[in-house]
């Protein structure tokens, strides 16, 4: 069979050599011809999941339509099939994110599992007490508990970088912090509340004068998404994100590993697939990426997450990063012409991703979106799985607009609409 990507009869609007339309855009996603509550749905939650294109939901029905059979060790035709199909994703999605070779590309869950597997496994063969983990206070908490449970465990340190007021990490907060016991410096690279980018190459190169040999780690689930993300250009020896945030599906995730960490890494759970050998007296292990992708893996969503970047391909990261850019200005601009609103993260665009985490001091941000809601608009309220950047922001919660590619101004002028409205029908001034 051809290894190229089912090439499903949708009809991708999108050229690459014309001005970024996301309105033209739209029309490859689905569900946003939906109406809720008799208004046409506006998605402001992309952070927390983005909609699917129809070539992505188009490769996922192919795939178990035509192809569906388990990977790496049939010799039947549908067999070899699948493993062309899962092994072409890996291709695909590591020359997306810029690893040298797709061996360097682990498929898992979410970034949340990328992030457990190698604290379990990296942590557990190279931490020992009195060791110390530098993260900082906009992390998620996937990049939080992992570490304190091998805290936990193992009695190393976990330390945490400050923010400044304006939700930028404290640069000379952060030097001060690294010294040689810092083995690991875990960083988010977006923050998903603050919106945030952080200069992460200055900041692992900074660590790793202080303290050669750190193992630099990055959460890319926000940047993934919104701009160009390149793992070999960003000095770090593993870098997670998730697909369902990058407009794949659910349940599929990465973790790209230099091949020098890859191989000075042991495996984190045991089984088929992942093995060499295996007799009465033990078990030798497979190379990486098969060493840890144990089971039968997620094909059908690794193939569709293959598709999805095939997609993102055609959009064209560049113009993606310029949209972002635009929409996070119009946003900031717009939400400020609120007055009782604050909105978190720097005033920068060009610092940011696009999304605008806000308070609003007269309604609670559950009551925000649930009101926005019954207009249509789509937040999330909460705490964002960042608790300890709520406490730093001093909120119980913040509610949160964060865009794709597919999102306009006018959906912006809509949210605001939309804010104003839930202002006046709770009795305070719009
Ligand atoms: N952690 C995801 C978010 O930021 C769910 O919304």
């Amino acid at each position: 069979m051809s290894v190229s990507f089912p090439l499903p009869s949708f009809n991708c609007r999108v050229d690459c050599g014309k001005d970024f339309d996301a309105a033209r855009i739209r029309a490859d996603f689905p569900v946003l011809a939906r109406q809720v509550h008799g208004r046409p749905i506006v998605y402001l939650d992309n952070a927390a999941t983005t909609q699917k294109p129809r070539h992505t939901i188009a490769a996922l029905v192919e795939y178990y339509e035509r192809h569906n059979a388990n990977v790496h060790r049939g010799i039947h035709t549908l067999a070899e099939e699948a493993t062309d199909l899962y092994e072409q994703a890996r291709r695909c999605v590591a020359a997306f994110v810029g690893a040298h070779r797709p061996e360097e590309l682990v498929f898992t869950r979410n970034a949340t599992e990328g992030l457990n597997l190698l604290a379990y496994a990296w942590g557990r063969a190279h931490l020992a007490a009195g060791d110390e983990v530098l993260i900082s206070e906009m992390e998620h908490h996937s990049n939080i508990v992992p570490w304190q449970m091998l805290a936990a465990e193992r009695g190393i340190v976990v330390r945490w970088a400050p923010i400044d007021d304006e939700g930028r990490l404290d640069r000379a907060a952060f030097r001060r912090l690294v010294s040689p016991r810092t083995k690991v410096v875990s960083l988010i690279h977006a923050s998903n509340v603050l919106g945030t980018i952080n200069p992460v190459a200055e900041l692992f190169a900074e660590a790793r004068s202080a303290s050669p040999g750190v193992l630099a780690v990055l959460d890319a689930t926000q940047t993934v998404p919104q701009m160009p993300v390149r793992f070999r250009e960003l000095g770090c020896d593993a870098m997670v994100f998730s697909g369902h945030k990058m407009y794949g599906p659910t349940g599929i995730g990465c973790l790209v590993l230099t091949e020098a960490l890859a191989e000075a890494m042991p495996p984190f759970l045991g089984g088929g697939e992942m093995i060499d050998r295996v007799t009465q007296d033990g078990s030798t292990f497979a190379r990486p990426p098969h060493r840890f992708e144990a089971g039968t893996p997620n094909i059908a969503d690794a193939v569709a997450l293959g598709a999805t970047v095939e997609y993102l391909d055609l959009v064209g990261m560049d113009s993606v990063r310029i949209h972002s850019e635009c929409l996070a200005e119009y946003a900031l601009e717009q939400l400020a012409r609120i007055p009782s609103l604050t909105v978190y993260g720097p005033r920068d665009p060009r610092e940011r991703v696009a999304l605008a985490s806000f308070y609003d001091r007269d309604v609670h941000p559950h009551d925000l979106a649930t009101i926005l809601d019954r207009q249509g608009v789509a937040v999330r309220a909460g705490h964002h799985c960042a608790m300890p950047l709520a406490r730093r922001l001093g909120v119980p919660a913040t509610a949160r607009a964060s865009f794709g590619i597919y999102n306009t101004r006018d959906e912006v002028d809509l949210l605001v609409q939309a804010i104003r409205h839930a202002r006046e029908y709770l009795g305070h001034v719009a």
